[in-house]
């Protein structure tokens, strides 16, 4: 048998119900597309039960500080809902009846000290969250825990998702682990083999389609209403309570001393909204006494939502043909975009762009440091480098970076961006001049001591200076 999971006398998980985010329709089911029946709009996971004097009613007479520490006692249970760095969290999560989690042990991931990036974008204190360290390498494991294990619950036999190749890779690993099959739509050619190879090793169907991200999900909108299958894309809102875990567990790692910013990459922008969603909750629990900046960087050739923001004040989507390196957020018309408008609203966050030269020169910089990410993640540093020259970010100012995603995810950009043919043919190919001192190619030598005996020597001589 198990062991079974740290309860705490007064703390319960939370019952919920559906909110649409613009005509605040409440309801206590969703439809398989989780759109609002009245306006059509997305919807969020609520708790009504919850006050802004401390926890719900129903577990009454705990506070912040009791949750604080029935979450740190959990650290030692071996119970599978422990281990999990989500589930620890569950009071701040839906309700699961029957308990049964399915679970990679996913969160727990590292908080790690970045010195020299932080000297280069001239902050004093600079940490990453780097959730490339989940089970399937990337932050989707937060969310995809939680939505999966409701779909189980409900007896579904098929989940399905569009992806531009991590949401797959998760899903495809938590439908294996629950017993469920899946589907998967993924623009064809656009998504790093790494990411295809998970979700055929996880035993998805895996369909390339001949469109973009945006079409993909577009298609599994009308799928879900044909179809029975289950939607596990960050339109459904269990994905985005999973992904709040991850601004709870920074909090924690940080002693409940808050950073003063917090720096995501934005695509489809669901992480984006569950993290400003998780910081709100943490305030008017009084977990938190106030809120860090959430800012959003995209990438300049998918930049919906800074068009959004500047061109249309964050009112309506400008959605954009998007064209990156960084596949993982090439997405032209984002789903959550009036989520993030919201959060950077209320948090007070910057959203800013960057170029596919200073992505890589960022990625670059945080692979130096030992800890590397995938493209899609180094936007968060080339973001802070402008927003410190923009003076956005203050002097003495605590930032923390989320990394999304995994290095070993798109190891075809890294080698490229090594070998100096990143972006050989394209308008950016003379700027990779400039970032010579950063790349290390891969050296060819006849197999004897005297060639690796000189290769030393020449590299010792324009060693980097610590
Ligand atoms: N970073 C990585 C590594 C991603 O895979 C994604 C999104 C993002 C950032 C952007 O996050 O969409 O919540 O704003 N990947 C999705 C996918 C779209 O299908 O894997 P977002």
């Amino acid at each position: 048998m198990p062991p079974s999971a740290i309860p705490e006398p007064g703390v319960r998980p939370s019952d919920f119900r559906f909110h649409c985010i613009d005509c605040s329709h409440w309801s206590d089911s969703a439809s398989p597309d989780y759109r609002c029946p009245r306006c059509g709009d997305l919807l969020e996971i609520s708790y009504p039960e919850w006050n802004k004097s401390g926890m719900s009613s129903r577990a009454s007479g705990v506070s912040a500080n009791d949750l604080k520490s029935t979450w740190k006692q959990r650290r030692l249970s071996s119970a599978p809902a422990d281990l999990s760095g989500v589930w620890r969290f569950r009071e701040l999560l839906p309700a699961l009846n029957d308990g049964h989690v399915v679970t990679l042990r996913e969160g727990n991931t590292p908080l790690y000290e970045m010195p020299q990036c932080a000297r280069i974008a001239g902050v004093p204190h600079l940490s990453a969250k780097h959730q490339g360290m989940n089970p399937t390498g990337s932050f989707k494991d937060a969310g995809m825990t939680v939505a999966a294990s409701f779909a189980h619950h409900a007896g579904y036999r098929w989940i399905a998702c569009a992806s531009t190749g991590n949401t797959s890779a998760s899903m495809a690993a938590y439908a294996a682990r629950g017993g469920m099959r899946s589907l998967v739509l993924v623009p064809e050619g656009k998504i790093s083999w790494s990411k295809l190879s998970q979700a055929l090793d996880y035993g998805a169907v895996t369909c390339q389609l001949r469109t973009d991200f945006d079409g993909c999900l577009r298609l599994l909108q009308e799928l879900v209403l044909r179809a029975p299958v289950h939607q596990l894309n960050s339109i459904n809102p269990f994905r985005i309570e999973g992904q709040k875990t991850l601004a709870i567990e920074l909090m924690e790692q940080m002693d409940w001393q808050l950073p003063d910013h917090i720096i995501v990459p934005g695509g489809n922008l669901g992480n984006s909204s569950a993290i400003g969603k998780a910081l709100l909750e943490m305030r008017d629990l009084g977990l938190i006494s106030r809120l860090p900046k959430l800012s959003v960087i995209q990438a300049e050739g998918a930049n919906a939502l800074v068009r959004t923001l500047r061109e249309a004040g964050g009112k309506r989507l400008i959605g954009v043909n998007a064209e990156t390196r960084a596949t993982a957020i090439r997405i032209g018309n984002p789903a959550s975009w009036k989520k993030a408008v919201r959060v950077l609203e209320a948090t007070g966050g910057a959203c800013e762009q960057v170029s596919e030269v200073e992505m890589a020169q960022a990625k670059a910089e945080i692979g130096a440091e030992g800890i590397g990410c995938e493209p899609a993640s180094a936007v968060t540093l080339a973001g802070l480098k402008k927003l410190v020259k923009q003076g956005f970010v203050k002097a003495g100012e605590r930032v923390v970076l989320i990394l999304t995603g995994n290095l070993l995810k798109d190891p075809d950009f890294t080698i490229e961006f090594h070998r100096g043919d990143l972006f050989a043919g394209t308008p950016h190919e003379s700027t990779m001049t400039a970032l010579s001192t950063l790349r290390r190619p891969p050296i060819v030598l006849d197999a004897t001591l005297d060639e690796v005996l000189r290769t030393l020597e020449q590299a010792d001589k324009t060693a980097p200076s610590g």
